[in-house]
């Protein structure tokens, strides 16, 4: 089953008005330089979806935001709705990163109910799941990332609507990742998981991330993996090269 790669770059709380216009504007520019067979999605924070939209005008990579509150308006001081973020010109949110599961205390039902309002506002979401170091000692990354994948997906997404990404946390921002085997080992389980839980022909369709320390020198090794279907970037997204780097490395 071809699944196209997706190249994503979460900026997470990084970046003002004149150094994220920028960055937004030589990655537009890379990308554009090069043909390349794969998805590109740049996650800015809030404050810039705006002008790093415009910087984006005419180029190939699509605008996501790094998180959605699940009602449509309302007296939810400080949060973001669906239709603010498509309204602005996002195509994509991530739902669940574990910045966001454990400095906020989301829950895998809060991240299912902010999936389905960001569905049915036509965004496509970025579903994260991933183990700690500890739950990984403990030979637990499977069993977790099941029961993610069990409650935190909602029963009706599709393969247009939703990409996983597994992020072990433990690999977050560390410069330590798992062994290409045990990506994809892991990888292949969450894809029999979505298949358990959505049937087997959106399973097979369904996009699965791998993200947790990508560099331009592990892209390759990383990305190539039958059920790896790109990348979710941190830090290596706010460099213009090494982000477009690790697309080049991976989809040589
Ligand atoms: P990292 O972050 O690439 O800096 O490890 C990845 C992420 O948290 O999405």
């Amino acid at each position: 089953m071809a699944r196209k790669k997706l190249i994503a770059g979460n900026w997470k709380m990084n970046c003002l008005l004149e150094n994220g216009t920028a960055l937004a504007k030589a990655v537009a520019e890379k990308v554009k330089a090069q043909k390349y067979n794969c998805d590109f999605l740049i996650c800015p924070p809030f404050t810039l979806l705006g002008a790093v939209k415009k910087c984006l005008r005419g180029s190939k990579i699509a605008l996501g935001a790094q998180d959605v509150h699940f009602a449509e308006f309302g007296a939810h001081t400080g949060d973001i709705s669906p239709l603010m973020l498509t309204d602005i010109g996002c195509k994509y949110v991530i739902i669940g990163h574990s910045e966001r599961r454990t400095d906020h205390g989301e829950s895998n039902s809060l991240v299912k109910k902010k999936a389905i309002a960001a569905h049915q506002a036509g965004l496509i979401t970025v579903i994260c799941i991933g183990e700690t170091g500890a739950e990984r000692d403990a030979s637990k990354t499977i069993e977790v990332c099941q029961n993610e994948i069990s409650r935190s997906v909602p029963e009706n997404a599709t393969a247009q609507n939703t990409v996983i990404a597994y992020e072990p946390i433990w690999a977050i921002g560390t410069g330590k990742t798992p062994t290409a085997q045990d990506v994809q080992e892991v990888h292949a389980a969450i894809r029999s998981a979505l298949a358990k839980k959505l049937g087997k022909a959106v399973a097979d369709r369904m996009r699965i991330l791998y993200g947790g320390s990508v560099k331009p020198n592990n892209a390759a090794e990383l990305l190539t993996l039958p059920d790896v279907d790109g990348a979710l970037i941190g830090g290596a997204s706010l460099k213009a090269d090494d982000f477009v780097a690790i697309a080049a490395n991976a989809l040589k």
